[in-house]
């Protein structure tokens, strides 16, 4: 498969990720399908794709035009075989915990054309296992996007051990089309992004545990002092904590002890603080903007 030729594309995961991924697949112009188990999260995720879009439009940022070629390319679906059908393009974007995600890949690669290349977005878990998984290591990829999807201008291109140089190639393309600029990585536990990133978040969570700095200045330090468009806190109420906590988790055991999860993570992921998406984790999330929570 040939990126150049890549039409229908299918979002498998409504969540964060796969609701940015699949603005940026239907503003690139592939007919996308959206599948999540739950079919309400498909629901949601579409009519927060069609307001974020509207407010761009609203303004100034996007042409009208632009707007509804995207809402139009948009397929809410929630049956996986017919989602799957014919497409060319899957990207896997289920919660980081590699059964749950080799188990849809191998129900959509039972219905998908054999050419469709199996894109995961996975952060750090192993391409080469999946694809051993599925027994198709040639088309299998990590197509790593960032959040947001729609603002985040890198695709991290992750290659297995038994990916394809015509998947790579692929993906390449794909990348371009989509406006990303992609990064080849073999497949190493983490990544490069997932890798670096993660450490600066454990250290500010361990930072805030021995009482170094207050949440607001330990992200100052690295937005003032380091130029880092949010700090490594605010980062990880965007990202997730529960994301964060399933990264340490997997690169702890895969790489060692740098990588612990810090207990106040562990403690606030059990609390159902996870972050943005549950409106708090080391901020309050309000409409007028985070506020750091007081410890
Ligand atoms: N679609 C299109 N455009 C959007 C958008 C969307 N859904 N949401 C926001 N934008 C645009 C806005 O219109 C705005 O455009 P202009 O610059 O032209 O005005 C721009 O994006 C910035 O948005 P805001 O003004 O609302 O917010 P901001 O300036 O405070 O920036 C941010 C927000 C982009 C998130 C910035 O703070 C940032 O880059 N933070 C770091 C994010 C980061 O590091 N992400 C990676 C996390 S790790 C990860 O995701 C990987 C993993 O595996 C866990």
């Amino acid at each position: 498969m040939s990126g150049e030729s890549v039409r229908r594309v299918v979002v498998l995961g409504a969540g964060t990720m796969g609701q940015g991924i699949a603005q940026v697949t239907a503003q690139a112009g592939f007919v996308t399908h959206l599948y999540d188990v739950d079919s309400t999260r498909i629901t949601r995720a579409i009519d927060s794709i069609k307001h974020v879009t509207d407010k761009l439009v609203q303004k100034g940022k996007m042409l009208n035009e632009t707007r509804s070629e995207l809402i139009g390319a948009l397929v809410a679906a929630p049956d996986l075989a017919k989602a799957a059908a014919d497409v060319d393009l899957v990207i896997e974007s289920a919660p980081e915990q590699m059964d749950l995600k080799v188990n849809l890949l191998r129900e959509v690669k039972a219905v998908a054309p054999s050419h469709a290349i199996l894109g995961t977005n996975t952060s750090s878990l192993s391409i080469t296992e999946i694809g051993t998984r599925l027994g198709e290591p040639g088309r299998t990829i990590g197509l790593h996007f960032f959040n947001p999807p729609p603002v985040m201008e890198l695709l991290e291109i992750v290659r297995g051990l038994g990916t394809d140089e015509a998947t790579v190639a692929a993906s390449q393309v794909i990348a371009k089309r989509l406006g990303k600029t992609a990064i080849i990585v073999n497949d190493m536990p983490g990544f490069a992004t997932s890798r670096l990133g993660v450490v600066i978040g454990a250290e500010a969570m361990r930072m805030l545990e021995t009482g170094v700095a207050s949440v607001e200045d330990i992200d100052r330090a690295m937005e003032l002092g380091y130029r880092h468009p949010m700090g490594p806190l605010k980062l990880t109420d965007l990202v997730g904590l529960d994301v964060r906590l399933m990264i340490l988790e997997h690169l702890h055991k895969e790489i060692g002890e740098q990588f612990r999860p810090p207990a106040i993570l562990r403690q606030m992921v059990r609390a159902g603080r996870l972050g943005k998406k549950t409106g708090e984790g080391f901020y309050r999330w309000t409409e007028s903007g985070p506020v750091p929570v007081k410890r």
